[in-house]
């Protein structure tokens, strides 16, 4: 395979006609003439017509969710993610709202046969996935394989560029959840793992800074959404206290929802205000869903 040919590309498929797509040089394209050049930041545009492409973070979030998940504040949670998608299924890793493809480099690394694909609207969250290598550490580097990421762009909310049955596993970590479409994508030996905050996410900066907090029927919502489709194999609660300074809390509200209903300069002085060193409780849910049949 030479350097430049996209990862996981036998994966992906013509958002157009759904056939099979093929490189050549920084071409992709079908059977049918529908052809797609490669962003020269690394990234496919892949978009169904009719999608929504205005959903996507802004390069302030995915700046700052990039050095706040650099931290390794939230590795707890990185590890629950990459151990859950372990399958015996064929197939590649797919994460409808992979952002900067933290989450799902993780996923790859720990399973020496997987690439990964990570769909998102925004081209700032997508440049950054391009870009990112896949650590060559675990499973990975006994193997001496090296695992690679194709950043698509694409409408989670739409029909994904993806073929059918063609996902081992699909994560969905904090993004949009469309159960028909990772129904059809994901192999029938597949797992769909959901990471989900609970209620009490990040509750003392949700108090503090009158952030946007989780709503309690998330979880009963998620399960009714899913539960047509997929049934839960496995479900771990994790919580644990982390103690953020304040340029770390500026980046933690600056990467999530709230960062579009706030005010800047009411949020400095908000945090400015909180003492050194805040301790902040992380509180999430990583499930394992198998398709039904
Ligand atoms: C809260 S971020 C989570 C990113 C990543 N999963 C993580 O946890 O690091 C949500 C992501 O979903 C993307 N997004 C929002 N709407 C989308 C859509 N309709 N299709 C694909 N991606 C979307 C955003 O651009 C953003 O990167
Ligand atoms: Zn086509």
């Amino acid at each position: 395979m030479s350097p430049s040919t996209l990862p996981a590309l036998h994966a992906l498929a013509c958002p157009n006609c759904a056939r099979p797509l093929d490189q050549r040089e920084r071409r992709l394209s079908c059977e049918a003439g529908h052809s797609f050049d490669l962003a020269k930041q690394g990234y496919a545009p892949l978009l169904a017509p009719g999608s929504n492409a205005t959903t996507g973070d802004t390069a302030d979030q995915v700046a700052a969710r990039e050095e706040f998940l650099g931290s390794g504040a939230y590795d707890p949670l990185l590890d629950a993610v990459a151990k859950a998608s372990l399958t015996d299924a064929p197939g590649v890793v797919v994460e409808p709202g992979c952002g900067t493809g933290h989450y799902l480099a993780a996923a790859v690394a720990a399973d020496p046969v997987r690439e990964g694909v990570g769909l998102d609207t925004s081209k700032y969250a997508l440049r950054r996935c391009a870009k990112r290598e896949v650590p060559d550490s675990g499973p990975r580097q006994a193997a001496g394989t090296r695992g690679g990421l194709a950043a698509v762009l694409a409408d989670a909310w739409n029909r994904m560029p993806v073929r059918d049955g063609a996902a081992a596993a699909v994560l969905n970590v904090f993004a949009p959840r469309n159960a028909d479409e990772i129904s059809r994508i994901l192999h029938p030996r597949g797992m769909l793992v959901v990471l989900t905050p609970r209620e009490d996410h990040l509750r003392e900066l949700v108090d503090a800074l009158d952030l946007l907090s989780v709503d309690p029927a998330k979880p009963q919502r998620t399960a009714d959404q899913l539960g047509s489709v997929f049934e839960a194999e496995r479900t771990d609660e994790l919580r644990y206290s982390i103690g953020l300074g304040h340029p770390e809390v500026m980046r933690l509200v600056g990467m999530g929802p709230s960062a579009r209903h706030l005010a800047p300069g009411a949020l400095a002085e908000a945090v400015a205000a909180l003492p050194e060193t805040v301790d902040v409780t992380v509180s999430a849910t990583v499930a394992r869903w198998r398709p039904r049949g």
